[in-house]
């Protein structure tokens, strides 16, 4: 039988305990040299034709911090505290609370979930963690000195297709900062809720000095020192749920399962 290489089970345990952090050790600072590996290893997600469309900018100023923060706080509020019926919500944060597994856990139920969302409360973190990073994408492909184009064969029309690839690739590069991180002992959550209205994005660009809208924010990124442990997140579908063999939904029936 085949030895498993070390490195894969590693790598398996970076990949399986990576979280959503959401608690951090206020104003601990994050040393450079981890912010420079964690964008170091954004940098090396692939991309076509190594385009590399991103950008980071690095944020640390309380107040442009504050200022995100409350942009997420208003959304949050006028999405569950406002739109979304309750019902909604309470099958939506199912996750929230399958979630979490030590003390807070002991009072972190639906109902606190709900009320933590609709009142924003649980995107204060964003100002409580000591770093955030915005990855910036370039949307329209242009490249440096505003030739290049990324080609394309299909029938999409310029901006369309291309545009859904910018955005895997940001995916990528996001990803592999979430796990550096992870690996460094690190805590970050990527989050959305304050760039979800065109005019928060907005703002927020304009603040940032980002040549909006050619350059986008991808997503924005909480990073810090976990405030406690957490490594059990919500379930995932497992393979057998989610592979298709040859046609979709054809299920795919592995003949062997990993041990390790
Ligand atoms: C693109 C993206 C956007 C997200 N937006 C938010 C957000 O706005 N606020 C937040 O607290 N978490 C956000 N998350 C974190 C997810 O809720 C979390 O990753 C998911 O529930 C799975 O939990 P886990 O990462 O701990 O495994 C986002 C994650 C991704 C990938």
């Amino acid at each position: 039988m085949e030895e498993v290489p070390e490195i894969a089970k590693w790598t398996w345990k970076i990949i399986k305990e990576r979280r959503a952090i959401r608690d951090f050790i206020k104003d601990k600072p994050v040393p450079d040299d981890y912010l420079y590996r964690i964008i170091e290893a954004a940098c090396q997600a692939p991309s076509p034709e190594n385009y590399q469309p991103w950008r980071f900018i690095i944020i640390k100023d309380k107040e442009m911090l504050r200022f995100i923060r409350d942009k997420a706080i208003g959304a949050c509020i006028r999405m569950f505290g406002v739109k979304v019926p309750r019902t909604e919500a309470i099958k939506r944060f199912w996750y929230m609370v399958e979630g979490e597994e030590d003390v807070f856990s002991k009072f972190y139920r639906i109902e606190t979930s709900l009320h933590v969302m609709a009142n924003g409360w649980r995107m204060c973190y964003y100002y409580d963690a000591p770093v955030m990073i915005a990855v910036v994408v370039d949307t329209t492909n242009l490249g440096e000195h505003g030739w290049y184009r990324m080609p394309t064969t299909g029938e999409w029309p310029i901006g369309s297709k291309q545009l859904d690839l910018t955005f895997v690739q940001a995916g990528l590069a996001v990803q592999n900062m979430w796990l550096m991180a992870h690996a460094l002992g690190l805590g970050m959550c990527v989050h959305n809720f304050e760039t979800e209205e065109a005019q928060d994005e907005t703002e927020i660009a304009e603040r940032l000095g980002i040549p909006y809208p050619r350059w986008r924010i991808a997503v924005l990124a909480s990073i810090g020192w976990p405030a406690r442990p957490r490594i059990l997140g919500p379930k995932r579908y497992t393979p057998e749920q989610v592979t298709f063999s040859e046609r979709f939904g054809n299920p795919y029936k592995f003949e062997k399962k990993p041990t390790w």
